[in-house]
């Protein structure tokens, strides 16, 4: 009886908790749509912007807020210091990994774009390979912009008309092109209210510009309200209704694509706008406003952002509007005047095309208009596996992912595209670690920025596409024959030669066998990779590595100081073990000769982290970690016989032995990232390794 209570009572509990989440998420609703739906008198906006001067900003400072609004942050890669912007990190589902330097670039030129300066009369060319993410970063700036105007920082009005129809109703006559109330006051009124606003204005920021008479539709409505109102422009006013706008793509509001088509099915109105036959029989005139469409690609894209897909393939009629959008931000309609516009014009093209471009004549008005930003393939191995982590990751893809092969796709991507180095023994793949950030003995970030100006068109020019290669993780994740289970480096391998063999992007037969070749280099890294990995599998158990690390070091401190050492296990005070340090320090290669320095640097390794409050750890010195992992490996190694691990385990008899390759398989699962498929993939395949016998082949 009590517990039947009880039930009911947490039951109501549920019910009303789940009536007052519903209760206030409709309730913000509510809030969100009318702040949304927000309407008033001209006057209320006067007020408004009073409060908020930025509300009137132009399209480029728009744009140019939006992506700070999400907040930037300073690092510095190869002594340089470079801005990352939030905004591109992580937008919902789209995010654009790398290309700090273009996405600097291109946020410069819409600051100086949003302080008129000029880049705001030319066309922003996003341009590079295909592939390189150029469209992926204008549909981010798009659904930037849709989001930013949904909120109060973002917000930005226009206006409809009040006024009565044939039949006497009073009717919304709304500006077809979204344009800012302003416009609607007399030049000489509008320019001082604008003066006081920007008065405002913090004087390191923008300054508020609104040129450009009414649109034809607008202008016709004001002249007839005029004639009404005998003059009387405030009279006017009364007739207009301001309303929010928020920019959306899909409702085609200060957002707009425009796409080359063949020319047969494409023309001016395209952009420009049409005559709508229907109002014409009732309008009767085609060059009365009303009768006309301003949905023509420019004229929606007003006060937002207009995105010229492959712009270089625009046909030459198509080509006299772009620029006097882009030069005098007018567009001209059909039978009307030039009408204004305030919106970012931006184009993408892949270099090839581009090319052409600079070969055209005719293309010169407009190669002179553009400001070209480079969007290249990436050359940072991290920033080019996050893209594949994205894509491929637990939440989307019901393989298990094998460590490192995302890794290793990205490592292929990269070393694709770089270009061979003029310095003497500087592998491709020693390239590629040095642009990422990673050591390389003997070579420095000096190196790197030497290389980066050896070959300033790096990333622009040849190798493979990230999409290229996420079709090859598609295709190797649905392929039945590429196990059920799980996706590893190997079928990724597999399927990336598939796709070289068919693909058609090679500038020669030469670049393709170079292809080729890379992918073996990369898959040579991956030996040395897994070689490791099974190494320190083996050798894993912390202890064991603590205690060896602390015996080497108090036998490096006896040897340089001239001490003795305590023997852990008779007690006796004894002099430095040399077999024992020579034992591990020839595991790296340090001669005889170099002991001595080898050494004293890890002792002053360990007086500078000490001076820094920080503790020795055994590996905190990659040489030394390294060193003390082969040793304790080959230590272990006898004790369970690798070449057996290429065995199918079912035909093991050695019991303990199997229950040796049971643990280490179970450690590559605990602390590796394996699951069992690929755990005994690896196993066996490094077990063929040390069957072939070329274990002890060194890395770097
Ligand atoms: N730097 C990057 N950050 C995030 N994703 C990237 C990056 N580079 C490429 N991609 C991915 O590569 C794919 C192709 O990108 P996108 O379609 O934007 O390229 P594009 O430059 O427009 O190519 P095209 O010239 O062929 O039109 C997308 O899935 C995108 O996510
Ligand atoms: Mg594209």
């Amino acid at each position: 009886m009590e517990n039947k209570k009880r039930h009911e009572k947490k039951e109501k509990k549920v019910a009303s908790d789940l009536e007052s989440l519903i209760k206030s998420e409709n309730n913000k609703s509510i809030d969100t749509y009318n702040s949304l739906n927000w309407s008033g008198s001209f006057w209320d906006y006067i007020a408004l912007l009073e409060s908020n001067p930025k509300v009137a900003r132009n399209s480029y400072q728009r744009l140019y807020d939006m992506v700070m609004s999400h907040g930037t942050e300073e690092f510095k890669y190869c002594k340089r210091q470079y801005v990352k912007y939030n905004f591109f990190q992580g937008l919902g589902d789209i995010s654009i990994y790398g290309l700090e330097e273009n996405l600097m670039e291109f946020m410069d030129i819409l600051k100086s774009a949003s302080r008129h300066y000029g880049p705001e009369r030319r066309v922003i060319l996003l341009h590079g390979p295909v592939g390189s993410s150029k469209s992926t970063i204008v549909t981010a700036l798009k659904k930037g912009l849709e989001q930013y105007t949904q909120t109060e920082d973002g917000a930005l009005y226009s206006f409809s008309w009040k006024v009565t129809d044939k039949n006497g109703d009073d009717v919304l006559v709304p500006c077809p092109m979204n344009e800012e109330p302003l416009k609607l006051l007399p030049d000489d009124v509008r320019s001082q209210i604008i003066n006081n606003l920007n008065k405002t204005i913090s004087a390191d920021e923008y300054k508020l510009k609104l040129d450009g008479s009414l649109n034809p539709v607008n202008e016709f409505y004001y002249n007839q309200l005029m004639e009404m109102h005998g003059g009387d422009y405030r009279k006017v006013l009364d007739h207009v209704v301001v309303r929010r706008v928020v920019l959306s793509e899909k409702n085609r509001v200060g957002i707009g694509t425009f796409q080359p088509k063949d020319e047969k099915s494409q023309d001016a109105t395209e952009l420009t706008g049409d005559i709508n036959y229907r109002k014409l029989a009732e309008y009767g005139s085609e060059s009365d406003p009303r009768a006309f469409d301003f949905d023509g690609e420019f004229l929606v894209s007003n006060r937002g952002l207009i995105e010229f897909q492959e712009i270089l393939k625009l046909q030459t009629e198509f080509l006299y509007d772009l620029l006097g959008a882009t030069q005098e931000h007018r567009v001209k309609p059909r039978r009307f005047n030039q009408v204004p516009i305030d919106e970012v014009i931006l184009g993408h093209t892949n270099n090839a095309e581009f090319e052409k471009l600079t070969n055209n004549k005719f293309m010169e008005a407009l190669r002179d208009r553009t400001i070209k930003i480079d969007i290249p393939y990436l050359l940072k191995i991290s920033e080019e596996k996050k893209i594949y982590d994205h894509f491929y990751n637990k939440s989307t893809v019901n393989k298990h992912i094998a460590p490192h092969t995302t890794f290793l796709a990205a490592l292929f991507a990269v070393v694709s595209r770089l270009e061979e180095s003029s310095k003497q023994d500087m592998s491709i793949i020693q390239k590629a670690k040095l642009y990422n950030g990673q050591s390389v003995h003997g070579f420095t970030d000096e190196h790197v920025k030497e290389m980066q100006e050896e070959s300033p068109k790096e990333g622009l020019y040849g190798g493979v596409s990230a999409r290229f290669i996420q079709n090859q993780f598609s295709n190797a994740i649905v392929n039945p024959r590429m196990g059920a289970k799980s996706l590893n480096p190997f079928m990724l391998f597999a399927q990336i030669r598939e796709g070289l063999k068919s693909y058609s992007g090679f500038q020669s037969e030469d670049n393709k066998k170079i292809m080729f070749e890379r992918l073996e280099l990369v898959e040579k890294e991956y030996d040395r990779i897994v070689k490791r990995e099974v190494q320190q599998a083996l050798s894993s158990s912390e202890e064991a590595i603590k205690a060896l690390c602390t015996n080497y070091i108090d036998n490096i401190v006896a040897y340089i100081q001239d001490e003795k050492v305590t023997n852990l296990v008779t007690g006796k005070e004894e002099t430095a073990n040399e077999q024992l340090m020579r034992s591990i320090e020839e595991k790296i290669g340090i001669s005889n000769g170099m002991k001595d320095d080898f050494r004293r640097e890890i002792m002053n390794y360990m007086g500078g982290l000490a001076a820094k409050g920080k503790e020795f750890k055994y590996d905190s010195n990659e040489q030394l970690y390294k060193a003390l992992e082969k040793k304790l490996f080959e230590d272990t190694k006898d004790s369970i016989k690798l070449s057996a691990l290429a065995q199918d385990t079912a035909t093991v008899v050695d019991k303990e032995l199997l229950e040796k390759i049971d643990a280490l398989k179970q450690r590559l699962i605990t602390s590796f990232g394996y699951d069992a498929d690929s755990a005994s993939d690896v196993l066996t395949y490094v077990g063929s390794i040390f069957a072939r016998g070329d274990a002890d082949e060194d890395e770097d």
